[in-house]
């Protein structure tokens, strides 16, 4: 993940654990505090671990990084609190990968933070992951035309999130929406027709550039950056509070019900937090459900070894030892040896319980001809290797 996230251009940044509570309430009010971890610390300062690391990052940007050159690419790798119901897939401590883009927010820079989610998840290994882009000005824009109120928005977004289409129905109903426009609506919620979704919004000009800038992102992914398996879905609600325009979400349909591996979109924080406003996107990659889809799909670990072990044959060859175990070190090979002065065939064990591929053996008979016995823990060959060349034969 690091790596394709370097690839991209993208630095690392790193921000604490806790954050003024205040940083996490001031968008979403404090009704998100029942979701969080916070306490007062010993100053009475109203702390709260982080749920997640956009606030914080942007909090960060706010203070010391304004003057940085455009776009700011940064990304982060760390663990979340959230005082969720515990299940497969929800955890209260979990782990996030994820990226903040601040200063642009031309199709190519969305097209390309999509891109780089997606091939994340691909470069992990990961064979089925579901890709769906959605785009909130759209969505609230289609709410307008149909006079749902804020409030009603409120008791319907968290069935368009869930996709129950049949309670959506009811509801829009209950709100005194026509029949027909219940249906169309609906229709628009399931399509991934652009061309579709074009037709039925008709209203203002917006709403219209919108459309066209969400079509350009998507001709980008498509023909530049070759990722053509994705859905359009205008029902991506997105949990937080922050999101404006364009979102996007990456399922494993393995998982289930907790099938979100990653979600993002472009978002405003900055001016919140006292900065001056520039565009800003960005995405989190839950880590502990990647592994668990990984693990689901069958992917094969790699398993965790050494390359070499080495084991003094007494106490005499002690030193000889550690010089040699050293220069393995020092050359790049993952080396161990054996710290518990272990008779041979001890050693031996403990040697295959970590997957160690090579053995080197130093006694006393083998110093003699300034050598050491080299056994390869596959095919069990033994050979005397000058001390000089170990190096070599090693590599
Ligand atoms: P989020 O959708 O709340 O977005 O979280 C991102 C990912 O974190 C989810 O898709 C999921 O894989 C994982 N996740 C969330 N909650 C849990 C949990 N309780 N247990 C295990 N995994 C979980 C954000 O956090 C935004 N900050 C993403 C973002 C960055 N948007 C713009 N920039």
């Amino acid at each position: 993940m690091k790596s394709t996230f370097q690839k991209y251009g993208y630095r690392e940044i790193q921000t604490p654990m806790f954050e003024n509570l205040e940083l996490f309430t001031a968008k979403s009010g404090e009704t998100i505090i029942d979701e969080l971890y916070s306490f007062k610390d010993k100053g009475n300062r109203e702390i709260a671990l982080r749920p997640e690391l956009t606030a914080p990052v942007i909090r960060f940007y706010v203070d010391k990084l304004q003057m940085e050159p455009k776009p700011l690419k940064l990304f982060y790798f760390g663990n979340c609190f959230r005082y969720d119901r515990p299940q497969k897939g929800r955890y209260r401590e979990f782990r996030q990968a994820g990226c903040e883009i601040i200063g642009t927010s031309t199709p190519e820079a969305y097209a390309e933070l999509i891109a780089l989610a997606y091939t994340i998840l691909t470069n992990v290994g990961l064979k089925d992951i579901q890709l769906s882009i959605g785009n909130l000005n759209i969505l609230s824009s289609i709410f307008k035309t149909l006079k749902i109120s804020k409030d009603k928005q409120k008791q319907l977004i968290p069935l368009i999130d869930k996709s129950q289409f049949e309670e959506i129905s009811n509801l829009m109903q209950e709100f005194g929406i026509k029949n027909e426009e219940v249906e169309n609506f609906l229709d628009i919620l399931q399509t991934s027709n652009i061309e579709k979704i074009s037709n039925y919004i008709i209203n203002d000009d917006l709403t219209k550039k919108e459309l066209s800038y969400l079509k350009e992102i998507l001709n980008l992914l498509e023909k530049s950056f070759e990722i053509k398996d994705y859905k359009i879905k205008i029902g991506i609600v997105r949990g937080l509070d922050y999101y404006k325009g364009v979102v996007f979400e990456i399922d494993a349909p393995v998982l289930g019900a907790e099938k979100q591996l990653c979600g993002g979109g472009a978002y405003e924080l900055i001016s919140l937090f006292g900065g001056k406003e520039t565009s800003t996107a960005g995405f989190a990659i839950g880590f502990d459900r990647t592994i668990l889809a990984l693990q689901t799909e069958r992917y094969q670990f790699p398993l965790e070894k050494i390359d070499v072990f080495i084991i003094p044959v007494n106490i005499e060859t002690i030193d000889k030892s550690i010089e040699v175990t050293q220069i393995l070190r020092n050359n790049g090979i993952t080396a161990d040896i054996d710290l518990l002065r272990r008779g041979m065939s001890k050693a031996l064990k403990y040697a295959s319980s970590i997957n160690a591929e090579k053995i080197v053996i130093i006694g006393p008979k083998e110093l003699e001809k300034d050598s050491v016995t080299i056994r390869d823990m596959k095919t069990g060959e033994q050979t005397l290797v000058k001390i000089n060349e170990i190096l070599k034969v090693v590599k």
